[in-house]
This record gives C-alpha cells, structure tokens and sequence, in this order.
C-alpha cells in the first residue's frame, strides 16, 4: 500500500470539481465513487471524465490505456450509503456551509471510524465543518483548482483540531496525485481566495462603474498581467454563485467591507446567469 494508506475514494458533488477529483483520482490508481444528488449530472460527469481522459491520452499526457482502466474504477451513485467503504471521503458540493456540515456529518455517521472526512470547500473556515463531525481531527481541507486534471496545486487546510497524522496522510496523497501543495491556515478563503476573488470581485465593479467593457477589462488584466485569461472569463469559468459565495463567506469571516460583494455579481447571480455551466454568465457559451 501507498504511504497515504488509502484505497477507496468517495466523492460528493458531481459537479465541475467533484467529476474532475474523482477523474484525476481513479487516474492514479484509486476506487473512486462519486456521489451526486443528481442522477443526470452523475452520467454527464462520467462521459465528462471520459472525454477529458480521451483527450489527455490522445496528447500522450497519460499513457495509453489509462482511460479504460480509470473508468473500470471510477462507479457513481445517487445514495450517500455509497461510501460505506470509502477510505477517504471528498465533499464538493456547492459552496454552501449548512449543506456542506450536513452533508459531512452524514458521512461521519456512514464511514469506518478511522475514514478521513476532506472538504474542497473554496473558502469555509475547516474548524467549523469539523465542529460538525464527530471526527474534527480527521477533517481537513483539500482545496483543489479548476480544472482539475489540469491544474497542477492544491490548498491544504489543516483546521484547529485537525491532527498531524491526518494532515500527513492527505500530504502523501497529492503528492501521490502529482500535484503541488500550498498549506494554509484556516481562515476564510485561504490563500488563493483570500487574493484572487477581491480582483474578480473588483473587475465587476469596474464595469458596473462603466470603467470599460467587459471585453476591454478582460483583455487588460490577461494581456496586461500575463493571465490565461481575464477575471470575468475566470469568474464565468468558476461559476458566478460560486464567486458570490466565496466573497460572502470573505465579507462575513474577516468582517472587513472591503469584501463586500460586488453588487453587479450579485445582480447576474439573482438572473441564474452563472456562468458557463449555464452558458450564459458576463459572458455567453454556445
Ligand atoms: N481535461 C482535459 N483537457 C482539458 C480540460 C480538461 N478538464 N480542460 C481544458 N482542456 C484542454 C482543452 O480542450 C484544450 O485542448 P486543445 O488545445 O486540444 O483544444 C487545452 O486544454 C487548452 O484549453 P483552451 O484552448 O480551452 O484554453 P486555454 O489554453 O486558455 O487553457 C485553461 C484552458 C487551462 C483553463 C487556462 O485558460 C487557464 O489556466 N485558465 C485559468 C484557470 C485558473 O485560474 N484556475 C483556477 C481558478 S480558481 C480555483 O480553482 C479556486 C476556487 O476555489 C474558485
Ligand atoms: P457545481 O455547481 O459545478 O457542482 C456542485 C454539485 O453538487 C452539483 O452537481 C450538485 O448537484 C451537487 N449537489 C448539491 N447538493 C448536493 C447534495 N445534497 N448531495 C449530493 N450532491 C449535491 O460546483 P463546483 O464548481 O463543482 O463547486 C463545488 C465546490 O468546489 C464548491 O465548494 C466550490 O466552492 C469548490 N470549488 C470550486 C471551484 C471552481 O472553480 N468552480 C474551484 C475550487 C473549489
């Protein structure tokens, strides 16, 4: 067995993160479930993964053969009770704290007594998800970027009572999964949060304040700053309710108005236009 010791891989939340943890996941040689509530996006999420092994195997970036055997590891369920024998449990839901502690605390309950509880939660205090289980010291933050077989860090959030062999074990593993680690402590938004959405959240004030147009504020921040691509592409990219909720969680957590949402992000949350998972954010997808 690998230093991590783990084996079997739940994953909760289908969605643009959970399909591809549980992608780059089954791609280095661990069983994977992925859970959704919704029984559609667990079949979009698979065929997702598929095409997205096809296409890194077709470029040689993984080695042939990796995609059927990813898929041979990789099942889906609808029903919590899936990861009963789950070794490790990855919950990425939407980024909401109430659902994230239920949802946590259901797995607590579900799980071996010795079954590490991690959230990919993009800004939520991991003290306070752990408060939720019986189990804090086994519950840690594992803060994967999007898309995740691409990008190549993730954040690690030990919260107060998180132990060390805890936070070990989830060290060994991203090594394991070829990633790169930031370790942060847990306060609201980490360090990649705590940064990058203050300057999403200012590229829609800008152009709620009619500073420029959209196309003109994303050009001048990816030209002008060397980024692969502008703020509202990244925010329409990371899904507008997601930004609007990270900068809530900053505002409320750090108690400073300098956080304080963007009205104009607000306003495209409140219309359903979410971005590209909805084809239709600041931006629109066909
Ligand atoms: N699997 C396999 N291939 C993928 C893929 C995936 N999941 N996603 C994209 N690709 C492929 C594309 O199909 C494309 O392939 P071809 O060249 O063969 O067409 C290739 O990658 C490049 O993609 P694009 O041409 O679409 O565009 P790009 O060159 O701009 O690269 C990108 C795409 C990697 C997403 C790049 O734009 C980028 O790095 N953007 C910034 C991403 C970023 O900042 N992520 C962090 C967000 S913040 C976060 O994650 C934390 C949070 O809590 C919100
Ligand atoms: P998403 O909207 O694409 O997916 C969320 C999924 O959760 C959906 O498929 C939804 O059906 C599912 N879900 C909701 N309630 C559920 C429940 N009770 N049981 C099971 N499944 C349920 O969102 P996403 O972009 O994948 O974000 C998920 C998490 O990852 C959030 O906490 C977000 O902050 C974090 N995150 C997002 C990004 C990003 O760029 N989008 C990056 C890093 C971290």
């Amino acid at each position: 067995m690998s230093e991590h010791g783990f084996k079997h891989v739940g994953v909760i939340g289908a969605g643009q993160m959970g399909s591809g943890i549980a992608q780059v996941c089954a791609t280095h040689g661990l069983i994977v479930t992925l859970i959704d509530q919704d029984a559609a996006q667990t079949v979009k999420a698979k065929a997702q993964i598929r095409a997205s092994l096809e296409k890194l195997e077709a470029k040689n970036v993984i080695q042939a053969g990796t995609m059927v055997a990813a898929m041979e590891r990789l099942s889906v369920a609808t029903d919590l009770a899936a990861l009963k024998d789950a070794d490790l449990v990855i919950e990425a839901v939407v980024e909401n704290e109430p659902l994230k502690s239920k949802l946590l605390a259901q797995a607590d309950q579900l799980t071996r007594r010795e079954t590490i509880l991690a959230s990919n939660t993009s800004s939520i205090p991991i003290t306070r998800l752990g408060a939720a289980t019986t189990r804090p010291g086994q519950v840690i933050g594992m803060h994967f970027m999007n898309p995740v077989p691409l990008m190549r860090l993730i954040e690690v959030i030990p919260g107060m009572a998180t132990t060390p062999l805890t936070t070990n074990r989830i060290l060994a593993l991203c090594q394991a999964l070829g990633k790169e680690v930031s370790r942060s402590q847990d306060y609201p938004g980490f360090i990649v949060n705590r940064i990058l959405m203050p300057m999403i959240n200012e590229a829609f004030t800008a152009l709620m304040e009619g500073i420029a147009s959209a196309e003109d504020i994303d050009k001048g921040m990816q030209l002008g700053t060397n980024q692969p691509m502008g703020p509202l592409h990244l925010a329409d990219f990371i899904g507008l309710d997601t930004c609007l909720a990270i900068m809530e969680v900053l505002h409320e957590g750090l108690g400073d108005p300098r956080y304080r949402p963007s009205p104009l992000l607000r306003k495209y949350v409140e219309a359903g236009f979410l971005g590209r998972k909805r084809q239709r954010g600041v931006f629109t997808y066909t």
